[in-house]
């Protein structure tokens, strides 16, 4: 059975909840087998089974959001044979060499052939070594992975492609200051674009640890992380303090489960602001409307929106700028019909922009008084305007306080009033849970996420509701 190891976005909690999303709802079938903060390793039910399937996952990967890269897995090690091989403190220096040749012969054995990283050897060659920890802040990453088993995988790689008549190999140096800190990143898909790393003689060869052990993977697809900062830093209006990242754009779009005909189906941001979640939701292909009360963030919208579809010289549909209306999303029936959408993706009012903490009767005043009221408006009306069984993703607000409280809107409450049911991002029935503690999913059912920088005083959760039948 092929494996496929795909390459986290930084909260990788969020990414793995997308990814298992996707394999379980998506036509492409699979299931998450394991996981570090870095790396997920899947088995897909048929994928593999297609000459193309290259092309679909270049496909998987434009349409998830935190997913930087995918690679083909071609053999797996074990921990404890790592371990031996490259032990914090050395002191049998036969069974380290023993152990070490070990490591050395499975590398030697998918190197080169049919099925090998490289299908043949060519008169020049290029490798890019990239190790993801179970976790960056792991000491044997620091200490030992950085700076003994990369500089024994690079000087091993270039030797045993040599020996098989390479005339000229070369690989991809990490800074030297960083190797000796212990302090590397991985390259980022940037640097495979321009190393030509796609490229037959050339390669990413990825070892990805989890508690388990390591995968051995060559990078088939990479993240344009260009394009999409593109968009989002390059439209003519933006305001980076209430916007959200393209990354989380994309994620929530997948939540609503429209994976299909994805063309036919009309999705609405009823808090649309400068229009991010629109932006992204047009490149995904989705029928996009969106709402705002105020009516310079509706020009912005439709701004960025001819900007987009400029840069992507496509035409601009009839009636388009019709699908942006200056209104209030408390009264979302005035204007649309009912069970007129497949979705609602939105981050509504969260509040204003606070550069320090407010004191906690404050915040709790904005809830009680104007988020919640607002929040249960907008649920009221999104019930009605939805199809059967539709989704809602949105973003809800925890505020930190100045007394080191955190306050949130109760959102489950009113959701469930406005009858919709809360969807677990994540079910553990589908994925093996970890020992280590930084690992774990603390509950069977992940209710909702949290996506934030350190920090942040204001920081999002992401949920997802379902329309349920009125009984
Ligand atoms: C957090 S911002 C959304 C930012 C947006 N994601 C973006 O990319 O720009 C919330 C937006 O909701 C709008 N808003 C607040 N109350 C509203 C209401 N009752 N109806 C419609 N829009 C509202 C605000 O004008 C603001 O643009």
């Amino acid at each position: 059975m092929e494996r496929f190891l795909f390459v986290l976005g930084s909260n990788w909690q969020l990414s793995i909840a997308e990814l298992d999303n996707y394999l379980n709802y998506s036509q492409n079938k699979g299931k998450i087998i394991d996981y570090s903060a870095n790396v997920a390793i899947v088995e897909f039910e048929e994928l593999h089974q297609d000459p193309y399937y290259i092309n679909k996952l270049m496909e998987i990967q434009f349409i998830l959001g935190g997913c930087q890269k995918i690679a083909k897995i071609y053999d797996f090690i074990d921990i404890n044979t790592i371990k031996d091989a490259f032990p914090a403190h050395i002191n049998k220096f036969k069974y380290v060499e023993k152990t070490r040749k070990k490591i050395l012969n499975v590398i030697d054995n998918l190197i080169i052939g049919k099925t090998g990283i490289f299908p043949k050897i060519y008169e020049s060659m290029f490798f890019a070594v990239s190790i993801y920890p179970n976790l960056y802040d792991d000491e044997y990453y620091t200490n030992i992975l950085v700076k003994h088993f990369l500089p024994f995988l690079n000087k091993e790689i270039m030797e045993i492609l040599k020996q098989k008549g390479a005339e000229k190999t070369l690989y991809y140096q990490y800074p030297q200051k960083n190797i000796k800190s212990g302090n590397l990143n991985p390259i980022f898909p940037h640097h495979i674009i321009k190393y030509e790393l796609l490229k037959e003689h050339r390669a990413e060869i990825i070892f990805g640890f989890t508690e388990e052990g390591v995968y051995i993977a060559r990078t088939f697809t990479t993240d344009d992380p260009n394009f999409k900062k593109r968009i989002d830093e390059e439209r003519p209006y933006k305001e980076f303090k209430s916007a959200i990242s393209p990354k989380l754009a994309i994620i929530m779009l997948n939540f609503l489960n429209l994976f299909k005909n994805r063309e036919k189906k009309r999705i609405l941001d009823p808090f649309v602001g400068n229009g991010t979640i629109a932006l992204f939701a047009l490149l995904q292909d989705f029928q996009i409307y969106g709402v705002d009360r105020d009516d310079k963030k509706v020009k912005n919208t439709i701004r960025n929106i001819h900007w987009l579809l400029e840069l992507l010289d496509e035409e601009i549909p009839p009636f388009f700028n019709k699908r942006f209306l200056n209104k209030d999303a408390r009264n979302l029936t005035d204007f649309f019909e009912h069970y007129f959408f497949d979705g609602v993706c939105t981050e509504p009012e969260l509040g204003p922009f606070y550069t320090e903490k407010p004191y906690y009767t404050q915040a709790k005043e904005l809830v009680d008084t104007k988020l919640m009221p607002l929040y249960n408006e907008f649920f009221r009306e999104s019930y009605k305007i939805l199809k059967p069984n539709c989704r809602i993703c949105l973003i809800s607000p925890i505020i930190s306080t100045l007394d080191g409280n955190d306050i949130e809107v109760n959102i489950e409450k009113i959701a469930n009033k406005n009858n919709f049911t809360n969807v677990p991002l994540l079910d553990l029935n589908r994925i093996n849970n970890k020992s280590n503690q930084k690992l774990r999913f603390r509950k069977q059912h992940t209710k909702a996420l949290i996506d934030a920088k350190k920090g942040q005083i204001i920081k999002r959760k992401l949920y997802i509701f379902e329309k349920s039948e009125i009984k």
